[in-house]
């Protein structure tokens, strides 16, 4: 089962993955917990060049192309040997990302994005994605508190620079995406504290028709 977190920034999506890591050990499922960009030793430099705010000048498609390098990797290394092994991949950020990143936010054009993935990732798609929603003050508030207190990585903020205005577009890209993929996406109120989210994720975990697959 593969299983992605997406939002924006300060979403609290990796607070609720170390929950969901705990609700499948505890039905005795094993678990790969990964994120992009990174999850490899490959993608960590590249996730270096691509949060790095001192990229400024990095242009939109090579952004594009450096996310996808870093997919391509990620899922020839970790996701597809771990779903081979009959893991739940949880994986923070995935595809969607570039959708709402590259094409909602930075405008380039969509078809190109799904033609990469289609190309260099066999499409690729998770079972579920959990969107947490939250709006974009909320989120950049919570990041910059974050980076102030040293619990997110200061030197990882490239995006978190970005205006509201972008996180906006963000926003609004992934839930256009949900709304265009009801059976995979579960929107979740993010603006809830934690324990509430913890519980409307187990929620919708258990209630997921995936849950009753076993590892082969
Ligand atoms: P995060 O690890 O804190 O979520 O940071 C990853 C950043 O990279 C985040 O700002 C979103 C951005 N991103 C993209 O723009 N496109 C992508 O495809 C992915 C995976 C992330």
């Amino acid at each position: 089962m593969f299983i992605t977190l997406e939002g924006i920034e300060g979403s609290g999506k990796t607070s609720q993955i170390r929950h969901i890591r705990a609700f499948f050990e505890d039905l005795g499922r094993r678990c790969t917990v990964t994120r992009e960009p990174g999850g490899t030793g490959i993608g960590e430099q590249i996730r270096a060049v691509l949060l790095d705010p001192e990229s400024r000048d990095l242009s939109p498609g090579a952004e594009l192309l450096l996310y996808t390098a870093d997919r391509v990797q990620h899922a020839a290394e970790v996701i597809r040997p771990a779903l081979t092994m009959g893991h739940v991949v949880i994986c923070d950020r995935y595809f969607d990302a570039t959708l709402a990143y590259q094409g909602y936010a930075r405008g380039l054009d969509m078809a190109l994005i799904r033609a990469l993935h289609r190309l260099m990732l066999d499409d690729l798609t998770p079972d579920l994605t959990l969107l947490l929603d939250l709006s974009p003050d909320q989120g950049l508030a919570r990041a910059w508190h974050q980076i102030d207190n040293g619990t997110r990585a200061g030197d990882e903020t490239r995006f978190e620079r970005e205006a509201l205005k972008f996180h906006e577009k963000v926003r609004a890209g992934y839930l256009d995406l949900a709304k265009q993929a009801p059976h995979r996406y579960r929107i979740i109120d993010a603006a809830r504290s934690e324990d509430d989210v913890r519980q409307a994720v187990r929620d919708i975990l258990s209630a997921h028709p995936g849950l009753g697959s076993s590892d082969p």
